[in-house]
């Protein structure tokens, strides 16, 4: 009996968890071999009755220790599983990875950051401004007639329309910033604006009540027509490709005159005439003209000092130029099969 008592305490000892495969059963196991009511140590106790008197000195002691190292082996263990598991469920690198899909930009900021950096390399720096704006910086300082229809309910989202007091509205065009910048600064001045307008029209492919704008302004001595011109050329090339050719239209805006829109050779069919330019070989892009002296004054600058261009134009219809979208509510669906296809565009 006493070899057997020796060798399961060897054996006790000599156990090694790491060698268990599913460690908190197999410990368990361990348990009820040793501690269990039909166990090793129990069956020992039983024949330990029948012995001797003179042995069950040595015996008793002996099964003692075995007990005891039974016990700590199993607390031992039972710690060791108990600490695995933790740090499992910190951390478990046997899991498969989560790959997780990195998002993109939208296209709207893609275009939108694309005309403003091309704008950034010839000294134009950004100005942003406030999206609820009030009548003066959104129509009177921009010398809008007050019977101009912008003024209307009809294009116009009102946010205080009260008979005596300044209207406010959620602002229709990124011109208004030129007010807000003219109005804090002196000449030299040369920002790009860009930013979310919202007119009062009904939703379809070609119109939408929410959509961004991007406004140019340089104001400072000598500012002319040829300066506008050759900023024109300069950004159309840039965005649309060394081929690309511009003309300028004549054209009418409360706060430029001379006025223009602008035109670049159709990008889809390099002039030559197609569905997206409607057979002419020309894509309308843009309003821009020279700052109206009235505009200059209202926002304190001297009219007879300075002189200045701006320009305006649609960010959703750069975009869909230059991607061949052809529905603006694509923009705003944000369906993933839509905005997957610029993943790859920075
Ligand atoms: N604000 C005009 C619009 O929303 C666009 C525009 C035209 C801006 C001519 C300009 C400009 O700065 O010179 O339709």
């Amino acid at each position: 009996m006493k070899s057997a008592i020796l060798d399961y305490i060897k054996e006790i000892q000599d156990t090694n968890i790491e060698t268990f495969k599913d460690r908190a059963a197999e410990v368990e196991q361990f348990r009820i071999k040793y501690l269990g009511k039909k166990g090793v140590i129990a069956s020992l106790f039983d024949q330990f009755k029948s012995l001797p008197n003179d042995q069950k000195k040595e015996m008793g002691q002996l099964l003692n220790q075995l007990k005891t190292a039974a016990q700590f082996r199993i607390e031992e263990f039972k710690n060791f599983v108990e600490q695995q598991q933790e740090q499992c469920d910190r951390h478990d690198l046997t899991l498969p990875t989560d790959f997780s899909t990195l998002g993109s930009r939208h296209v709207l900021s893609v275009v939108m950051n694309e005309i403003t950096e091309i704008f950034s390399r010839i000294g134009f720096t950004v100005a942003e401004s406030v999206e609820i704006e009030d009548d003066w910086h959104l129509f009177s300082a921009l010398n809008f007639p007050p019977d101009h229809p912008a003024r209307d309910m009809q294009d116009t989202f009102f946010v205080e329309k009260e008979e005596g007091k300044q209207d406010v509205a959620l602002r229709t065009h990124t011109s208004s910033v030129q007010v807000r910048v003219m109005e804090h600064n002196q000449p030299p001045i040369r920002i790009i604006a860009p930013g979310r307008v919202f007119r009062n029209e009904a939703i379809s492919a070609r119109a939408h009540c929410i959509f961004h704008q991007v406004e140019a302004l340089y104001v400072d001595e000598k500012v002319s027509f040829a300066d506008l011109k050759q900023t024109l050329l300069y950004f159309a090339k840039e965005m649309f490709g060394e081929q690309t050719q511009i003309r300028l239209r004549p054209s009418y805006f409360p706060f430029t005159e001379p006025s223009a829109e602008m035109d670049i050779s159709c990008n889809i069919c390099g002039g030559e005439g197609c569905n997206i330019c409607k057979h002419t070989g020309w894509l309308e892009i843009l309003g821009c003209g020279m700052v109206d002296p009235n505009v200059l004054e209202a926002c304190g600058i001297d009219s007879k000092k300075y002189s200045g261009f701006a320009l305006g134009m649609g960010v959703e219809r750069m975009a869909m130029l230059k991607y061949q979208i052809r529905d603006l509510r694509l923009y705003f669906e944000n369906d993933l099969r839509f905005l997957r296809q610029f993943d790859a565009i920075v």
